[in-house]
């Protein structure tokens, strides 16, 4: 067990952005599955697991489990002894977790984010994290007011970057410039979600701001939440999130006939390149090279296993594979 991150040759660390930090283009987040389904002993066998493989970016949310999930982490970590310069480290904020106190939730006036995160470095044990993301876009508190407040953060040395996450294109260039004018820190990354039955925001939307303003993007659900697996082709498995209480909602969209059949689809490009369907999504993604990093989830190491083994895929995304994949996903 090394406290020291092994670069693995296979793992490639991409830019953030135009910024100078580097991340793993595979790395691993806690939604969903930190304490929801999997405690302490699971998580540190996960988060060993992507380690090994050479992932240096683990994500969190303030939301997530209602702070259990930053507390998991920061725990798992604690007990792993990892260098704190080798690994980066991220949360998101807006939601709250004290229910609808005025200003404390769904906000991201100055009060609420001075506040959040030291509820966050507090359960991650950290003195600060990597990255910071506004979790979702406040139209009731004047960006420039959380421009502001983020900036200061940073200057704090609370956040070494902030971003957003499922912010608009116009809301990021808002931010930007802000932060331009004013000669404060600027928004470094975005968190997306984007897999290959998601596309049009990463694709289309941000197109210009990778180039006008160096975004990165550190995307979310590169499986669909495991519909990409192909899991869901006979229902619902009794051990997936789909089946947890209180996530109805994600098992219709996980079972939708349409984006099923794109899954049989692509079944027999992953046969024929010898790979699972989860390494063939992962991988695919990574070939964006928009993307800064594709962060993966999982509810057991096995899973971890066998998702970073897409790391070996793609080499075999020749340009040839990426038409053929094409022409299913736009059937
Ligand atoms: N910014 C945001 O708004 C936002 C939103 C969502 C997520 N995120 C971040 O992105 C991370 C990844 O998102 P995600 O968890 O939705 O990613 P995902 O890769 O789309 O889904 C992960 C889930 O798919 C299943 N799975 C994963 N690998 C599998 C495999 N090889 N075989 C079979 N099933 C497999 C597991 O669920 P089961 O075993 O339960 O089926 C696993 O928990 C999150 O942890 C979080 O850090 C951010």
């Amino acid at each position: 067990m090394s406290t020291s991150l092994t670069p693995n040759p296979k793992m490639e660390y991409r830019r953030l952005g135009s910024s100078g930090l580097r991340v793993s283009v595979l790395s691993f987040g806690s939604w969903v599955t930190f304490d929801n389904q999997l405690k302490d002993d699971t998580a540190l066998a996960c988060m060993q697991a992507a380690w090994d493989a050479g992932c240096n970016f683990f994500d969190n949310a303030e939301a997530y489990a209602g702070g259990e999930s930053e507390a998991i982490m920061g725990r798992v970590i604690s007990q792993l002894g990892w260098k704190r310069h080798h690994y980066v480290l991220s949360t998101k904020v807006f939601w709250g977790i004290d229910g609808p106190i005025p200003n404390m939730q769904n906000s991201l006036n100055r009060k609420y984010l001075h506040h959040s995160i030291e509820g966050c470095l507090d359960r991650l044990q950290v003195d600060f994290v990597d990255l910071l993301f506004c979790h979702r876009a406040d139209p009731k508190t004047p960006i420039e007011e959380t421009v502001w407040a983020m900036s200061d953060l940073v200057d704090r040395g609370k956040v070494l970057y902030w971003g957003t996450s499922e912010w608009s294109a116009d809301e990021i260039r808002a931010a930007w410039e802000i932060a331009e004018r004013h000669h404060l820190h600027k928004p470094v990354m975005e968190q997306p979600q984007y897999n290959m039955l998601e596309r049009k925001r990463v694709e289309t939307e941000y197109r210009r701001l990778y180039d006008d303003i160096g975004l990165g993007t550190t995307i979310w659900s590169p499986l669909a939440s495991g519909l990409l697996t192909g899991k869901y082709l006979e229902g619902v498995p009794s051990d997936s999130r789909a089946a947890l209480p209180g996530y109805g909602w994600l098992a219709s969209r996980l079972t939708d006939e349409a984006s099923l059949d794109v899954v049989r689809g692509l079944a027999p490009i992953a046969d024929s390149l010898g790979c699972t369907l989860a390494q063939l999504a992962l991988a695919w993604c990574t070939k964006n090279p928009h993307v800064s990093t594709v962060i993966t989830g999982a509810s057991r190491e096995s899973q971890v296993h066998e998702n970073f083994g897409a790391l070996d895929v793609i080499p075999l995304l020749t340009d040839e594979v990426m038409t053929r994949i094409d022409e299913v996903l736009s059937r």
